[in-house]
């Protein structure tokens, strides 16, 4: 595993932007597979100044997102689609047709989770996977013991993952209880990866993908087992 270490938040996010921004110079083609969360959101804010300031072209790339909360339709204030216009695909001028999420309100969940798979595989599959991760080590939604041989499916999102994301909503009843998410092989299926941890949150987290060793409680060391990894971690997230 390649590791960056930054002092803090705006470097770690200036760093993976700036990583990005390479990628797509030198394969305009890219499929960019995105992530939510607080985290990487500085992230898509210096890649947008950067692409703006040297006018890359990006009307050939194709983004693909990790997950989706289950119920929230599209416009939902905090459905990911959302959360995509507004962070990426506004700020880029991405077109509809280049950017995917599951979607939570598809009649026939099962349907949906293998479309999305056969949406990724006609695209070209994966070549840059941006990652967060969740405290309890997650991926995706890819809760603690969540197989690693999964592909898109549907999770019931744990409790600590609920808390977690309740800051979000008005309060913790409106949380969804499930979502629908890559799978653990979906995400281990990418040309390459790139990790994103900062604050102190997620230390605990960080040091078990760091021991090495494979543990499915917590999900991200799976990620040990991929040929292509860069962790960009801050200070406060790296203990070891
Ligand atoms: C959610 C998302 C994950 C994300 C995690 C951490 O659960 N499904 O993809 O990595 O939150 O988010 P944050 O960066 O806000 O800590």
């Amino acid at each position: 595993m390649n590791i960056i270490e930054t002092t803090n938040y705006s470097t770690l996010s200036e760093k993976a932007a700036i990583l990005i921004f390479n990628q797509i110079k030198s394969n305009p083609r890219l499929v960019l597979g995105a992530a939510t969360g607080d985290t990487p959101k500085g992230t898509y804010e210096q890649l947008v100044n950067r692409v703006k300031r040297e006018g890359l072209n990006l009307s050939n790339i194709n983004t693909v997102n990790l997950d989706e909360y289950v119920g929230l339709n599209a416009i939902h204030p905090q459905s990911y689609w959302n959360y995509m216009q507004e962070n990426l695909y506004t700020p880029l001028n991405l077109s509809k047709d280049q950017a995917f999420i599951p979607d939570g309100t598809a009649v026939d969940l099962e349907d949906e989770c293998d479309k999305y798979e056969q949406r990724i595989e006609r695209i070209g599959g994966i070549d840059l996977q941006i990652l967060g991760i969740g405290r309890n080590g997650h991926i995706g939604f890819n809760e603690p013991f969540t197989s690693f041989s999964s592909r898109t499916h549907i999770v019931t999102l744990t409790e600590s993952t609920r808390k977690a994301n309740a800051r979000f909503f008005s309060n913790i009843k409106e949380v969804p209880t499930r979502a629908i998410t890559m799978g653990i092989s979906t995400i281990m299926k990418s040309k390459s990866i790139v990790l994103l941890a900062s604050g102190e949150g997620k230390a605990a987290a960080v040091d078990k993908l760091l021991s090495g060793k494979v543990d499915p409680a917590w999900p991200a060391t799976i990620l040990n087992e991929h040929p292509n990894v860069t962790l960009i971690v801050d200070n406060a997230a790296k203990n070891r």
